[in-house]
């Protein structure tokens, strides 16, 4: 049996999910899991850089120490695991962005990890880099998710939408006819502005179960103002991050509506998740839609969805096999499967690439 590893961590930058893995046809058999979170020191800086403060020195030290951590969140989901290392055949790590700007004349995105470390400390095969060859054929680098979710999540019978909840939304639409193509892309923050908002209010870096939103009311004025933003009605593909949907954004359109209490803004951002994804999903009958991500763990997200969806239905991936938790690093181990095995690990309808394209730099055991 080949087994894998998934190293991912998001625009949260809350810590990093690692899974081991075999994959059997279309079904993923998850032997460990975990999450390492980052130390508070480190997000912090990581934070800071994303927000395109930091040298090239600040750069070059926190791409080590962030490829060391995730070296050890492989090492510990190994020991967690009865797999014996000699059978994992190579780690996909997605790294931590610290910028993606996929429009304009030079477009770029940096992920920072070093896959080096990761496989001279794990003394297996490491894959990294994933988005940089999509971009380089002309692609937004993003989202990748997709071309995993339609791989093991395609029905043949019904029309499925992987709703991702994590910094950012992205969603990816499976038709129920495998000959149409799949549509993906990021709807705008899902996470991400929440976070920064509770942050910069509390100093807690999320609203845990949506406690603080729930007693705040949404500010229709604001909502409006905020769903304004050119991003939510541009058309696929296209993709974002902390660059656009960050504090400032929030506290620029805040300050239009002086004298709002802080639990409004909150309840507001929650609520702007829920209307621009449900606005941009596809207007097909009888979608269902299937989330993950870590939004998936704040109870009141998930309720002021299901109800902006309803009478559709909101299930959670479990329904389709795989913990909510899970997919983004399962995805990430497959996409290593993938460039080993020389396979396309992007949709180019999806990324607006010129091709399918072999994704991913191999740096070897
Ligand atoms: N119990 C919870 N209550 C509310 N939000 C949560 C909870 N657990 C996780 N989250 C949210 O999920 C985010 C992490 O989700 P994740 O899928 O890891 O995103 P990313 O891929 O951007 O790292 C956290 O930053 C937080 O906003
Ligand atoms: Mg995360």
């Amino acid at each position: 049996m080949d087994a894998w590893i998934g190293l991912m961590s998001g625009t949260s930058m809350d810590g990093i999910d690692a899974v081991l893995v075999s994959f059997n046809g279309h079904s993923v058999e998850v032997h460990a899991s975990q999450t390492l979170n980052y130390p508070d020191d480190l997000r912090h800086r990581l934070l800071a850089v994303s927000q395109n403060q930091g040298t090239p020195d600040e750069i070059g030290e926190l791409d080590t120490l962030t490829g060391a951590l995730f070296a050890d969140a492989a090492c510990q989901v190994i020991e967690a695991s009865e797999v014996s290392p000699t059978s994992i055949r190579a780690i996909g790590s997605h790294g931590q962005t610290i910028r993606h700007q996929p429009t304009g004349s030079a477009p770029f995105s940096i992920q920072i990890g070093n896959p080096s470390v990761i496989a001279e400390r794990t003394g297996i095969t490491t894959v990294a880099d994933f988005r940089r060859r999509d971009m380089a054929a002309g692609g937004q680098g993003a989202p990748l998710v997709p071309a995993f979710h339609k791989a093991f999540f395609n029905s043949g019978t019904e029309d499925r939408c992987i709703l991702n909840l994590g910094g950012i939304a992205n969603i990816t639409w499976i038709p129920a006819d495998d000959g149409n193509p799949v549509t993906g892309f990021d709807t705008g923050p899902a996470n991400a502005l929440m976070d920064a908002w509770c942050l910069n209010q509390t100093g807690l870096p999320y609203d845990a179960d949506g406690h603080w939103a729930e007693e705040g009311t949404v500010n229709q004025a604001l909502l409006h103002d905020m769903l304004s933003d050119a991003y939510f009605s541009r058309p696929a593909p296209k993709s974002t991050g902390k660059e656009r949907f960050n504090l400032e954004w929030v506290k620029t359109l805040v300050r239009r509506h002086p004298d709002l209490p802080a639990e409004d803004v909150q309840r507001t951002l929650l609520q702007l998740t829920v209307t621009s994804i449900v606005q941009q999903l596809p207007e097909v009958p009888a979608l269902r839609v299937y989330a993950c991500g870590g939004g998936t763990r704040n109870p009141v997200l998930m309720r002021e969805l299901e109800q902006a969806l309803s009478p559709a239905p909101l299930a959670i991936t479990s329904d389709l096999g795989l913990n909510p938790q899970w997919v983004e690093p399962v995805a990430f181990a497959w996409l290593a499967q993938q460039s080993l095995a020389g396979q396309p690990g992007n949709l180019a309808e999806v990324t607006g690439a010129r091709g399918p394209r072999i994704l991913g730099a191999i740096h070897h055991a």
